[in-house]
C-alpha cells in the first residue's frame, strides 16, 4: 500500500479538515460547469466520461462534499437527468494513490444509494500519472482511436504531470482539462531551483523554458505562465479564474484548458456566476495588462473600447459584434446592458430601426 511521506501527510491533513471560501468556490465552479457540460454532451455523444485524477476522500472532516461527490451530484441533482441519460451513459472515474482515502470515498458514494441505469463510477487506486500514461499508451498502440468526449479535473496538492501526457490527452477531440493548483508553490518552485524540483518542472513544462519566467516580473508571472502552459498543452482555448487571499496574495489558479468555443463560454458563464462569492479574477490571455474583477456589477468599459477599436464608427449589424464579446472575458448579457447604456446616452446609433430590440439585429454603429 503506498504510504504518504510525512509533508504529505500534514498537507493532506489540514487540507481536509478544513472548508475555506477557496475550495467552496473550486467545487461551485466545478458544478456550475458540470450543469452545462452533462445536456450538451450527452445530446451528441452516446458515451461521456468525467476523469478525476486526486479524487481524495469524498468528505471534508465538517462534513462539506468532495468534488467526486459534487461532480455526481450534479448529473443525479441534474433538472434534466432523464433526458441526459435517455440516450447516453455517463461514466466517473475517480483516481486516488493512498487506500485511506478510497476507503473514505466509496462509503461516500455509497451512500448516494443506488445509481441510475447508465451511470456508472470506478475508483481507481493507482498514482494518477500512471493512469494517465496507461491510457496515452493505448491511444499510441491505435493510432486514429479516440477518447470518449471527457471532462478532467485535476487537482494536485503540488506540481502537474508531463506535458506530453497533457498533450495527448487534450488533443483528442472533446477533452477539456480543469486544472486547480496553489500558485505560490509553483512560484516558489520556478524561483528557487532546489534539486528534484528542477526536474519535476523540467517534465511539467517538457523543456527548460520555465526559467525564463524568472525574469517576468512578480505581478505578471503567474499570466506568462499560464500563457507557456497553454502554448504546450496546444490548447485552442484557455481560461482561468484567480482566487486572492485577504491581503491580496494570490493563492490558487483555476485554470480550464479546451479546444472548442462552446466549452469555453460554458466555463465563461460558470465563472461569472461566482461573482456574489468573492474577489476573483479573470485574465483575458489576449490581453495579459487587463484583468477583469469578477463582480456583480463589473467595470464595461474595457468591453467598450473593444468595439470602439474594432468597429470606430462604421455601420454593423449588431449580432456581428458579438464576436468582440465571445473574445473577451464578458458575456453577452453584460454586453446588452452596456449596449441600453450607450442607447441612452446617444452613443449608440440605430440605421435601420427605432428601438434597440437585440433579436431583430439592428444595423448600429458607435459614436
Ligand atoms: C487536493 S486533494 C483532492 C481534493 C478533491 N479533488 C476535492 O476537491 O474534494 C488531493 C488528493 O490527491 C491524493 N493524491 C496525492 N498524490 C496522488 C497521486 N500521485 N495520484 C493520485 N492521487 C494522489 C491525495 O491522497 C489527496 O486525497
Amino acid at each position: 500500500m503506498a504510504q504518504r511521506k510525512t509533508t504529505e501527510e500534514t498537507t493532506d491533513q489540514s487540507y481536509w479538515s478544513e472548508y475555506t471560501n477557496l475550495q467552496f468556490i473550486k467545487h461551485q465552479l466545478l458544478k456550475k460547469y458540470l450543469d452545462a457540460w452533462f445536456p450538451i454532451l450527452s445530446k451528441f455523444n452516446g458515451q461521456v466520461s468525467y476523469v478525476e485524477s486526486h479524487a481524495g476522500r469524498g468528505k471534508h472532516i465538517r462534513g462539506e462534499p468532495g468534488s467526486p461527490i459534487v461532480a455526481l451530484k450534479s448529473l443525479l441533482d441534474h433538472h434534466y437527468r432523464d433526458e441526459i441519460l435517455k440516450n447516453s451513459s455517463v461514466g466517473f472515474y475517480f483516481i486516488e494513490k493512498y487506500s485511506d482515502s478510497v476507503k473514505d470515498l466509496k462509503d461516500e458514494i455509497a451512500n448516494l444509494g443506488e445509481l441510475p441505469k447508465n451511470v456508472s463510477y470506478s475508483i481507481i487506486q493507482e498514482d494518477h500519472e500512471k493512469v494517465f500514461q496507461d491510457i496515452c499508451d493505448r491511444l499510441d498502440e491505435s493510432p486514429g482511436a479516440q477518447l470518449t468526449p471527457s471532462f478532467i479535473f485535476y487537482d494536485p496538492y503540488s506540481f502537474l504531470m508531463p506535458v506530453d501526457k497533457m498533450t495527448r490527452l487534450l488533443q483528442k477531440s472533446k477533452c477539456e482539462i480543469l486544472i486547480n493548483f496553489m500558485w505560490r508553490y509553483l512560484n516558489l518552485a520556478i524561483n528557487n531551483e532546489q534539486p528534484g524540483q528542477v526536474e519535476r518542472l523540467n517534465s511539467m513544462f517538457g523543456d527548460e523554458s520555465w526559467k525564463n519566467l524568472r525574469d517576468v516580473p512578480k505581478e505578471s508571472r503567474c499570466d506568462a505562465t499560464l500563457l507557456l502552459l497553454k502554448e504546450k498543452f496546444k490548447a485552442d482555448h484557455m481560461w482561468s479564474v484567480k482566487m486572492y487571499d485577504k491581503k491580496n496574495v494570490l493563492k490558487y489558479v483555476l485554470v480550464h484548458f479546451s479546444n472548442h468555443p462552446t466549452a469555453f463560454n460554458k466555463m465563461k458563464d460558470a465563472a461569472w456566476s461566482l461573482a456574489e462569492h468573492g474577489d476573483f479574477r479573470f485574465w483575458q490571455s489576449d490581453d495579459p495588462n487587463q484583468e477583469t474583477l469578477l463582480v456583480a456589477k463589473p467595470n464595461l468599459k474595457p468591453l467598450h473600447d473593444a468595439v470602439l477599436k474594432k468597429y470606430g464608427a462604421n455601420q454593423v449589424h449588431l449580432h456581428d459584434t458579438y464576436e468582440v464579446v465571445d473574445l473577451s472575458p464578458f458575456r453577452k448579457p453584460h454586453y446588452h446592458s452596456l449596449l441600453r447604456e450607450l442607447y441612452k446616452s446617444k452613443n449608440l446609433i440605430l440605421h435601420d430601426q427605432d428601438k434597440l430590440v437585440f433579436s431583430k439585429n439592428p444595423l448600429i454603429s458607435f459614436v
